[in-house]
């Protein structure tokens, strides 16, 4: 990796409650956050961490940032990543690596990997939560983390190359941390781990959590446990089942009620009696 090539001029050793929580875990996070590329402010950690990979980067890569100045969600949207708010997150994945899971092996009805690895970052981010602060975040298909019907977290999974040319994911995790205030138009959707207990949490435990849970899911994809993952993240997403939703479609809006994850990682949605399939877009809650 040349990061002579960036601009990471701004890159510092990562604070103190990041190194302890990184060095205490180093065993269970095999190659994730080795190297972590730490730096109090980036335009988006997933830009850094995408030029990082074409470089050669290797999986595993991580940049972390206290705040972005161009913090990107899904579907266009921006993400609120003011400093001493929360933790911005950016992993090089790469699937298809020596004794990574090849294309050949995969079944007819297995979903392909970008839409694997969105779903079980979230249940890595989701458990990790839940060990590292006793929140019980839960996950809104596809991967946002939610407590109720407010978002906690965010995950933004943009992949290089498409299928058995796929060369990287970079998986970025967006995560509310600190109780502060939302700006109006979000206040309504959005909390955060602090807000919702009461009480300081220690935003090392997250990360290095996220980042051990990534290091596991991982391994278990190139064991093809796919099954029992994608059963995890039902367990993780009771909302999949029976929550009247909305959703956009290009004939208009459309309006119905969860039926489940599909094999291949859609949504499926009971509209009047219609088993629809919903693969990307956002889920509105009535
Ligand atoms: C979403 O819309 O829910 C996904 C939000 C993902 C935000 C994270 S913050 C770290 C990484 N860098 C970005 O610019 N976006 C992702």
């Amino acid at each position: 990796m040349n990061s002579s090539l960036f601009d990471l001029s701004h890159a510092t050793a990562p604070p103190p409650d990041i190194a302890e929580a990184l060095s205490a875990t180093a065993a269970r996070r095999g190659a994730f956050g080795s190297p972590l590329i730490y730096a109090p402010s980036l335009a988006s950690t997933n830009d850094i961490a995408s030029r990082l990979a074409d470089a050669g980067a290797a999986e595993g890569t991580t940049v972390v940032a206290d705040a972005q100045t161009a913090g990107r969600g899904r579907l266009g949207r921006t993400w609120f990543s003011p400093e001493g708010a929360g933790l911005y997150v950016s992993v090089v994945v790469r699937p298809y690596d020596a004794g990574g899971w090849k294309p050949r092996s995969v079944s007819a009805d297995t979903p392909p990997l970008p839409a694997v690895l969105t779903l079980v970052a979230g249940v890595a981010l989701a458990e990790a939560i839940r060990e590292a602060t006793g929140l019980a975040a839960e996950i809104k298909w596809p991967n946002d983390l939610m407590c109720g019907r407010r978002k906690l977290a965010g995950i933004l999974a943009e992949a290089s190359g498409q299928g058995p040319r796929l060369d990287y994911v970079v998986l970025g995790l967006g995560i509310n941390v600190r109780a502060v205030s939302f700006p109006p138009e979000m206040a309504a959707r959005a909390t955060s781990i602090e807000g919702e207990l009461g009480r300081h949490v220690d935003r090392g435990l997250v990360l290095a959590g996220a980042l051990a849970h990534l290091a596991t899911a991982r391994a278990r994809l190139r064991r093809g446990e796919i099954g029992a993952m994608l059963a995890r993240w039902r367990e993780l997403s009771p909302t999949a089942v029976g929550s009247p939703v909305e959703w956009r479609r290009a004939e208009g809006l459309c309006r119905g009620t969860t039926a489940g994850l599909d094999t291949d990682g859609a949504l499926l949605v009971d509209a009047a009696g219609v088993v629809e399939r919903v693969v990307a877009g956002e889920i509105i809650w009535r």
